[in-house]
């Protein structure tokens, strides 16, 4: 099986992991591929299609998206500048042999990095909030920041503390890969809403929207503006997509931790159902798995994806 590309923005809760699920559950010969949440881009990096139009309603991610895209045609520039700036901030750097000296490690057996980083990152998160046109600084701030999120203040200001991480053989393969895919194909981005984005569209033959909204449910950052008419109006979306004989399919959760999403079971009922296996961890206990169902709802026929022998979801009998 080809190895899967990840994401140079290591989102939180991306698709990466569950790309070996989905991907066989895709249609076969996408024409044009839409995302409406796009997040880190996990999703549209492992599929095949003609076109890509590609959205996200926070300007930051879409704005690192098009910085990268600049970049497709010469990434040795790109990360010539990036080092040039990780060392003019004095930051730690596994890729380059910048490594955190041994006492600190010692010391700081599971923080080292953020120990090491802490002064230099702020004093490059300043000099970001200073000039937010400063892409390459976000980037980095993404990077070496806490849990690789983007996070503003009500002022407008990036308010991550460093994390425990530097730029490090991932990061590096990651941009490479991302580069090299964009090179080949052609990718379209959006900062819309997901309605503005998909009502009106000129849907032709063979087109494919892949959705993976924010989830009712559970608790990332992104989910806290989602909430029951959000989920009501996207599904409405979706019948109307449906009218138009356009293919998608909506990745979501049914069941997590003690909740569980009525709507969507309700919804989904007349659809196809496949259940994909997440393996939610704590975030307290990685040994600890969480109670969780996650669902992958189509509208098309078993026989048009890519492999038979997946897991239909079993009709979730309401308690
Ligand atoms: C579950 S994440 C997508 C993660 C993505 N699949 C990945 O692998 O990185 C959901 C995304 O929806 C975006 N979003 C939230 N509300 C939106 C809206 N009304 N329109 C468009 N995008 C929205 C969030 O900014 C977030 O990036």
């Amino acid at each position: 099986m080809k190895s899967k590309i990840r994401s140079p923005f290591f989102y939180v809760g991306d698709k990466y992991k569950l790309m070996p699920q989905l991907e066989k559950l895709f249609p076969v010969n996408i024409n044009n591929y839409y995302e409406p949440f796009v997040g880190g881009g996990s999703s549209f990096l492992n599929t095949e299609a003609k076109n890509f139009f590609l959205n996200d309603i926070n300007k930051y991610v879409i704005q690192l998206h098009c910085y990268l895209q600049s970049f497709r045609e010469s990434k040795d520039k790109f990360f010539e500048s990036l080092f040039r700036t990780i060392k003019k901030y004095g930051l730690s750097c596994s890729f380059l042999g910048k490594i955190v000296p041994d006492e600190l490690k010692k010391e700081f057996i599971k923080t080292y990095y953020s120990r090491y980083n802490k002064e230099n990152y702020m004093k490059m998160r300043e000099d970001y909030n200073k000039n937010k046109s400063n892409f390459e600084l976000l980037y980095l701030l993404l990077i070496y920041g806490f849990n690789h999120m983007i996070r503003f203040n009500l002022k407008g200001e990036f308010n991550l503390p460093v994390g425990n991480v530097d730029f490090n053989k991932n990061v590096y393969n990651a941009l490479n890969n991302y580069f090299d895919f964009s090179k080949k194909n052609n990718l379209n981005f959006f900062n819309q809403d997901y309605k503005e984005f998909l009502i009106n569209r000129d849907f032709e033959k063979n087109d494919f929207v892949y959705l993976d909204p924010p989830y009712l449910i559970s608790n990332s950052e992104y989910n806290k503006i989602w909430n029951e008419k959000n989920e009501e109006e996207l599904y409405q979306i979706l019948e109307d997509i449906d009218n138009q004989d356009v293919k998608f399919g909506l990745s979501n959760l049914v069941i997590h931790k003690d909740k569980k999403n009525e709507i969507l079971l309700d919804w989904m009922k007349k659809y196809k159902v496949y259940e994909v296996n997440s393996n939610y961890i704590s975030r307290f206990d990685n040994t600890r798995k969480i109670n969780s169902r996650e669902v992958y709802v189509t509208n098309y026929e078993k026989e048009k994806i890519r492999e038979k022998t997946i897991i239909v979801f079993n009709n979730y009998e309401k308690s």
